[in-house]
């Protein structure tokens, strides 16, 4: 007999998951992101296979402190496969590299930009360098398989489809409530620190699929605002 979650995985991930934002069953560190410790080295050889791609669209800033997002949102979820959620993290955006650099800014954040090909583009190619990079440093096939489900799709598909995936979307919108990216996405988007916070308030918090990224988004958030003086820079 099939099931609706033999062709929709996210129904499975949606019944295991019912509340809405997940619940923590871990530690959840709400402290500023600068405050990471030292990190295990496991994934430099990941790091020096894509350092190319860190050169595009500010992912020098982006992939790192969404990975240090992910290792924290992977303390508060013991039960999720860490190393996925941190190798799909740190590779998700690495197509941003490969796609025509004049159309990131003008396709990829204006109008209906989920539905933007370069969004789709992106993805794809993100695949690609997972796929090109990963084997010869030991992942497996069926592991390369399960970080490209993670890293297509990540932007456009309306719904995470795991645990997994759903850790690595709420890394990629947790680092836009640090001030480095406060400064890098306003930049981005035209618009002054103020109406960027409170965009973020309104848009992205509701988006996130977890209570601990709920916790450290509204820490940050505060936190930013304070030092940013956005009550009165507006
Ligand atoms: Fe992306
Ligand atoms: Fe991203």
């Amino acid at each position: 007999m099939t099931t609706v979650s033999d062709f929709d995985p996210g129904a499975t991930f949606a019944a295991d998951y019912p509340q809405l934002p997940i619940p923590a069953q871990g530690r959840v560190d709400t402290s500023p992101i600068v405050l990471t410790a030292a990190l295990d080295e496991s994934l430099n050889p990941v790091w020096a296979a894509v350092v190319p791609e860190t050169r595009a669209r500010r992912n020098d800033f982006h992939l790192p402190i969404s990975l240090a997002y992910a290792r924290r949102l992977c303390d508060a979820h013991p039960q999720a496969n860490r190393e996925l959620v941190l190798v799909a993290t740190l590779l998700h955006d690495t197509g941003w590299a490969h796609v025509d650099e004049s159309k990131i800014i003008s396709d990829g954040f204006r109008g209906d930009w989920r539905k933007a090909e370069i969004r789709f583009e992106h993805e794809r190619l993100g695949c690609a360098v997972a796929r090109r990079v990963l084997p010869s440093l030991g992942y497996s096939t069926e592991f390369i398989n399960g970080a490209c489900r993670i890293i297509d799709g990540h932007d456009t598909r309306p719904l995470a489809h795991s645990i997994e995936d759903a850790l690595m979307r709420d890394a990629d919108r947790l680092w836009r409530f640090d001030t480095t990216g406060i400064a890098v996405v306003s930049g981005w988007l035209d618009m002054t620190p103020a109406a960027y916070t409170d965009r973020l308030e309104s848009e992205i918090i509701p988006e996130l699929i977890t209570s601990a990224a709920v916790d450290m988004a509204m820490a940050d958030l505060g936190r930013s605002r304070t030092l940013l003086q956005t009550g009165i820079l507006r």
